[in-house]
């Protein structure tokens, strides 16, 4: 994929197809006038119509358009207003892409530095046109035979100059497309692992992944087998994988971008390659889905790869416990005790709450780097999909500031989070009568009590938890990983660099 900014072609140049913001009834925007003109008004007769009424989210492919170089015009809706929302901004991206990804457009010229978005600078606005256009040519289909018509896919983006009189920053323009492509190329990558099937994406396949990724960046990368666990005391991992033939693996990956002496910041995934539950056995209905319970470990990893593209002044470990979960005759069963880490003995109450055991000590091992932050990311309840759907991930930690930090680059990124608390009174639900500390707290704010166990473990650093389970893939007719939270994580990152 080539994407270029271009200085001296202007919206009449010839070109394969011309991408223009559309405005609903009556405004217009610069371009949209322009082509009106040259035209002899052929855009208003087609509004006129009344087939495409330019809400944020429609799309119009028009071939023949006279007075103009482009081949093809492609209209994109932004609605009415002033300024365009967020919110409307991303669906008319997303729907941008999915028109040229059907249309298998080749090349395409956009010319939309004239619609002007609340609160975004014009290369902040291309970074989401980019990155809809970018996501929307995904495949994972590299385990079906080839096609008889391969699918052609873009190749090239030309980025038309804005209209004369608004300032366009080129040096921030250039950035927002190296950006869009570092994260859409990590995006992409957290995709092709998770959907990958657990026949193939075992612990140990994770690891091999991880380990080139590292080698080709110069990311120091350190793999932990069960013999290094069993001398660390890691029983709630250990405990988690013994059920199955495949051996756990502690991925512990080490980005160094920032001073030598800078704590770093500390990315814990949950790794867990394929969840039948264990001996709670989970039931069979989209069991296949749990081969998705890795997302959280996939997503850690594609954000130091974005991180190391974008040469981010950042100290950046990341750690990957990961593991199967599936009932054996030597599973682990319902009442067990195991020894963590950090000492505390817990009761396995449903071996189904498994992340919570081996993120537990995955974050007592995080303690070894001095982190100046941990943040950990899991598929961890399906409770998270009740209380916030598809939408929106959850947030809880035990730092205010961090907190706030990770909702603001949900924000910024499209890829949104909410806060739940994590108050103390909840503790009490993770209360066992034979250890210290009980895997399961009931049904009530099931989200909130894996965080609360968590937490048990990461009392000596500012920590905060992300749980995806309801954002990290889709079901469906379009089933597979979406990539989030990458564009979250790496919006936190490049927050975190500009202060640096
Ligand atoms: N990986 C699952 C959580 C999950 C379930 C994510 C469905 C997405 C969709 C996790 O390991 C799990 O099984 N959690 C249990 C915990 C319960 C036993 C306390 C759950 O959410 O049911
Ligand atoms: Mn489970
Ligand atoms: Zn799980």
């Amino acid at each position: 994929m080539k994407i270029s900014l271009e200085q001296n072609i202007t919206i009449m140049d010839p070109c394969a197809c011309l991408v223009i913001a559309c405005h609903e009834q009556g405004q217009r925007t610069a371009n949209a006038q322009k082509i009106e003109e040259s035209s002899g008004g052929f855009l208003s007769r087609f509004l006129a119509s009344r087939d495409f009424t330019a809400e944020p989210g429609q799309c119009q492919l028009l071939y023949g358009v006279p007075g103009i170089g482009a081949e093809r015009l492609l209209l994109v809706g932004v609605g009415s207003g002033e300024k365009l929302a967020d919110g409307k901004l991303q669906k008319a991206a997303r729907a941008l892409g999915q028109t040229i990804a059907k249309a298998q457009l080749t090349d395409v010229s956009l010319a939309l530095c004239d619609v002007s978005i609340a609160h975004r600078s014009m290369s902040e606005a291309m970074e989401i046109w980019l990155r809809g256009i970018l996501d929307a040519q995904y495949r994972f289909d590299q385990h079906k035979k080839p096609a008889k018509h391969p699918r052609r896919s873009l190749e090239q983006i030309h980025v038309l100059p804005a209209p004369e009189n608004s300032a366009t920053n080129q040096e921030e323009m250039q950035g927002a497309i190296a950006t869009a492509l570092a994260i859409t190329k990590a995006n992409d990558w957290a995709r092709d692992l998770a959907n990958q099937p657990g026949n193939i994406c075992t612990p140990s396949w994770l690891a091999e992944q991880a380990v080139h990724m590292a080698a080709q960046r110069g990311i120091e990368s350190e793999v932990l087998g069960p013999a290094e666990m069993e001398e660390l005391g890691m029983h709630l991992l250990l405990g988690v994988a013994q059920g199955s033939r495949q051996e756990p693996r502690l991925i512990v990956l080490h980005y160094r971008g920032g001073a030598a002496d800078a704590a770093p910041i500390v990315l814990v995934g949950k790794g867990l390659t394929f969840d039948a539950g264990g001996i709670s056995l989970k039931p069979a209905d989209k069991m296949d889905e749990m081969k998705y319970d890795m997302c959280g470990g996939a997503a850690a990893l594609a954000a130091i790869q974005a991180a190391a593209d974008l040469a981010l002044p950042l100290n950046i470990t990341v750690i990957v416990p990961a593991s199967e979960n599936l009932p054996d005759g030597q599973a682990t069963k319902p009442g067990d005790i195991h020894r963590s880490m950090a000492g505390l003995s817990v009761e396995i109450i449903n071996t189904d709450a498994e992340g919570r055991l081996i993120l537990a000590d995955a974050l007592t091992y995080a303690k070894r780097f001095h982190p100046d932050v941990v943040i950990d990311m899991a598929t961890l309840t399906g409770a998270c999909i009740i209380a916030l759907g598809h939408q929106t991930a959850a947030v809880l930690g035990n730092h205010e500031g961090l907190v706030a930090e990770l909702l603001h680059a949900g924000r910024s990124s499209q890829d949104r989070a909410w806060e739940l608390p994590l108050f103390e009174d909840y503790q009490e639900q993770l209360k066992s009568p034979f250890a210290d500390l009980s895997n399961v707290g009931g049904r009530p704010a099931g989200t909130i009590t894996a965080a609360c166990f968590l937490s048990r473990f990461t009392e000596d650093y500012r920590w905060a938890h992300l749980d995806i389970a309801g954002v990290a893939w889709q079901s469906g007719e379009n089933k597979g990983a979406t990539g989030r939270p990458v564009p979250l994580l790496v919006h936190f990152l490049r927050q975190r660099a500009k202060a640096v």
